[in-house]
This record gives structure tokens, sequence and C-alpha cells, in this order.
């Protein structure tokens, strides 16, 4: 298993040496390499067993640093910034020839964002160059929100996991890409939709493709438990129609006890999306791990981050 360690000298030192590490944000833990190196990027798919057309995020300490890997940028993107970094943003630019095609897959834009995490900061503050970072999980499979995740997913793959402890928002970055028409939305997440909006106007749609996947983040099947998992508007009915199997529910606010399911995760009592989002990767972690027959995760009500936990929960249970 990688050390869990809160020595961010020694995960500065491990960078530089161009090994890979993973590192905890805000959203969810990622799996870091300087982005200037051939080797650890190359590690960091390899890691992952990531397919190469899947570009990664670059990760910087400051606003200011965004020219350095990014030219032409839009003033959307720049008043975006200004307004929500550090935070769970991610900017598509048109990239500078400096960053290696592979990290951006070969396009010509580069996903940027500042995490906003007390340690990730002083690491990147700390090293010559930025981190690019996709989620530390294997490819497909649930995005790790503590440094126990981390290591359960992995052997001696790497040497170090940073310790930041759970991560706050709990999903990825929402990312946004630019055209001469406005803003595009390419992935809910943690930052709600409506936010952005106030400042871009009203998003367009990214034009989802399972051919051309801009944004794997988008497969239509992906985050997801080992355990077949469904999405239900009515608890009671899938409960019905799953009798006699060794059940899991997934609820927004409410405890269900009923000797019918095995185990229950309730994401947030007081009804806070926020709280529920925070949640909901390590719940269903936990769910995953009960060798049930189904687990049924209830929907959520389609607005702020409720959109972004739907979008999650749709992805999971994809046949
Ligand atoms: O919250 C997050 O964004 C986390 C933390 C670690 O920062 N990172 C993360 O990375 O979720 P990853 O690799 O799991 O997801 C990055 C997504 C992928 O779906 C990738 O295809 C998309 O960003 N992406 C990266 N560069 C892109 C580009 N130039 N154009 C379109 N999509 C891009
Ligand atoms: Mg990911």
């Amino acid at each position: 298993m990688p050390i869990i360690t809160n020595d961010i000298n020694l995960v500065a030192d491990s960078l530089m040496q161009h090994d890979v590490a993973a590192i905890p944000t805000e959203t969810v833990y990622g799996l870091a390499g300087n982005i200037f190196s051939e080797k650890a990027i190359r590690r960091i798919y390899e890691v992952k067993q990531r397919p190469l057309f899947n570009p990664l995020i670059v990760h910087i300490h400051d606003v200011s640093e965004m020219e350095k890997v990014a030219s032409a940028i839009p003033p959307l993107a720049q008043a975006l910034a200004e307004k929500f970094w550090p935070g769970p943003l991610t900017l598509l630019l048109p990239k500078k020839d400096s960053v290696p095609d592979l990290i951006t897959a070969g396009k010509d834009t580069v996903a940027v964002r500042v995490p906003n995490h007390p340690v990730t900061l002083s690491l990147l503050q700390q090293l010559p160059f930025p981190l690019a970072a996709p989620s530390a999980n294997p490819f497909g499979s649930i995005s790790p929100t503590t440094a126990e995740h981390v290591a359960s997913y992995f052997k001696d793959e790497f040497p170090y996991i940073l310790d930041g402890g759970a991560c706050k928002k709990g999903i990825e970055s929402t990312i946004i890409g630019f055209n001469e028409d406005g803003a595009i939305i390419y992935r809910y997440g943690s930052l709600a939709i409506e936010e952005i909006e106030n400042i871009t106007g009203p998003l367009q749609e990214y034009i989802r493709n399972e051919e051309n996947p801009d944004a794997p983040g988008m497969l239509l099947r992906h985050y997801a438990p080992a355990t077949t998992t469904i999405l239900s508007s009515d608890i009671k009915k899938s409960i019905a129609e799953n009798t006699g199997r060794k059940i899991g529910l997934m609820l927004f606010r409410d405890t269900y006890t009923n000797g019918q399911v095995t185990v229950v995760e309730t994401l947030s009592a007081s009804g806070s999306m926020e709280e529920a989002a925070s949640n909901l990767y390590a719940a269903m972690h936990r769910l995953d791990h009960h060798q049930l027959d189904i687990i049924i995760a209830e929907r959520f009500p389609d607005k702020g981050l409720g959109r972004s936990i739907n979008d999650r929960l749709q992805r999971a249970t994809h046949p």
C-alpha cells in the first residue's frame, strides 16, 4: 500500500523525482504528477489504467499562473477564475505550446483549476511546476474522498498519499468550456451551474457523444460501484420490486427502518444538498462493501447540486 503521510516536503521531493503521488483537494483526491515530466504523466495513465485519449486537469496555485499554461484567455474565463478560484471549477482554455500533448490528449485546449485545499495549495506553491491530476481511482470506479479510499485502490504503484482529511465537497469539479457564443457545461460538479450562470448567462449544453468523449466524465457509465445500482423516485415501490434480495438504500434525507433492507445510508438528515454531495462517494464505497444484491439510490431534486448528484447517480446506475 502507498504510505499515507502529512509530510508535504516528503511528497514534494517525491514529485521532484518524477514520481506520482496522491494529493487531497476539496472535491476528490487526485493522482498527481509534474506536467513537464513525461515519465510522471505516463505513469499516471498507467496506474489509473486510463486510456490515453482522456486528457488530464492541470492544477495551479493562483489565478496569475493561468497564463503559464493558457493563452488567449476568454474574458468570461478570466471573470469565472477570479470569482471562483480557489474552488471546484475547471476551465477549458486554449493551451500554450509548452503544455505537453500527453496532458491534453492532443487537444488544443487545456483543463485548468486552482484547488481549494490548504495542504495542496502549499504543495503547489513549493513546486516549480503545476500538477496534472485526475481523480485517484482506477478508471471507471468511484472517486476517492479520503486517503483511505485511495489506499484501498492501490498496492505499491506509487510511494505516497498526502493526507488532507475527508474532501469537503465530495464530487468532482464542474467543467466549463467556451466558444464564440459564450460558456458551455462539460461536466456537472461541485459548483452549482446556477452560480456560474449568474456570471455567464445561460450555459450551452455540451453535446454528449460516446464515440468522441471529450470529457469521459461524461461517459454514460462511470463512477460506478461494483454492486448493481438503480436510481429510484419511488423507494417503497423499488423495494417491493426487489423482495427477497439483499438491498442497500442510499437516501437523501430519510432514514428507513424496515426489515426488508440490509443497510441504509442517509446522505443528509438535515436535507442539505451540500452535505449530501460531500457524503455521496463515501456512502457508495461503504455500500459496495456489504455484498448486497442491489443498491437502490434515491433521485435528488433536479436543481443546484442535486443536478450534479443525479448526474453521478445516473452514470453509476447505467447498465
Ligand atoms: O475535481 C476534480 O476535477 C478532480 C480533482 C483531482 O481536481 N479531478 C478530476 O479529474 O476529476 P478526472 O481526470 O477524473 O476528470 C477530468 C475530466 C475528464 O473527464 C477529462 O476528459 C476532462 O476533464 N478534460 C480534461 N481536459 C480536457 C479538455 N481539454 N477538453 C475536454 N475535457 C477535458
Ligand atoms: Mg475521474
